[in-house]
């Protein structure tokens, strides 16, 4: 595949790579996030440090060199910090999966949606022949991005891995083809 581009318009919201020196921020917006994020994402329930946030962006900037998984920041109309999506290339060759957050005071908006149709344009371009949003079953407002963007639904199985307190312990996987 080729690289991803750095930066991704996205209709009202802007995806950029995410830098060594967004850890404050980083940190501050998964913080103030937490109880937002903890039922559905298990790095989020054991609580978060400002290491955490140092650490995850050295493993995003290694994988972004290494051409496996896009970390972007999702950023506003003025440039704030107010998520972060990825394509990840953790489901076999060819394919790429798509996650995302928003910080609460961000949702209900349509940036998620916005967000990921932008990261699966790119995905297609890039060179990827499968796009995937994988969800626990209870995680509707998540599953209601892939609806929109008009992803088949393929697939429900257990859940691997650790479960978070609303997780449903099944997970469900869409998929969008070019
Ligand atoms: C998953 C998550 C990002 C979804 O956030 P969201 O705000 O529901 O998604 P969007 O930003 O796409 O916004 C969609 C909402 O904006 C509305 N909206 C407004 N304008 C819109 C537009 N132009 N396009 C799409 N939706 C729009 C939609 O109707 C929808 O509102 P509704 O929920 O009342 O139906 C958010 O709930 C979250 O951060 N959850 C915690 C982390 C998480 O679960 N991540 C996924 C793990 S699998």
């Amino acid at each position: 595949m080729h690289p991803a581009a750095e930066e991704l318009r996205a209709g009202p919201v802007t995806l950029r790579r995410w830098r060594a020196d967004d850890a404050d921020e980083l940190y501050r917006i998964v913080c103030e996030s937490l109880p937002h994020l903890a039922p559905w994402m298990a790095w989020a329930a054991s609580g978060y440090a400002d290491t955490d946030a140092r650490e995850h962006l050295t493993q995003a900037h290694a994988a972004w060199v290494g051409g496996v998984d896009y970390h972007y920041a999702i950023t506003d109309r003025v440039g704030a910090l107010i998520g972060s999506c990825s394509m990840m290339g953790r489901i076999g060759p060819g394919g790429m999966e798509i996650g995302y957050w928003l910080h609460p005071a961000h949702t209900g908006r349509g940036y998620a949606t916005a967000a990921a149709a932008a990261l699966t344009a790119e995905a297609f371009r890039i060179g990827a022949d499968r796009v995937e949003i994988v969800h626990d079953t209870a995680n509707v407002r998540s599953g209601a991005i892939p609806r929109r963007l008009g992803f088949t639904e393929v697939t429900r199985r257990p859940a691997q891995g650790a479960m978070s307190s609303g997780e449903a312990g099944a997970d469900l996987v869409w998929r969008r083809t070019p």
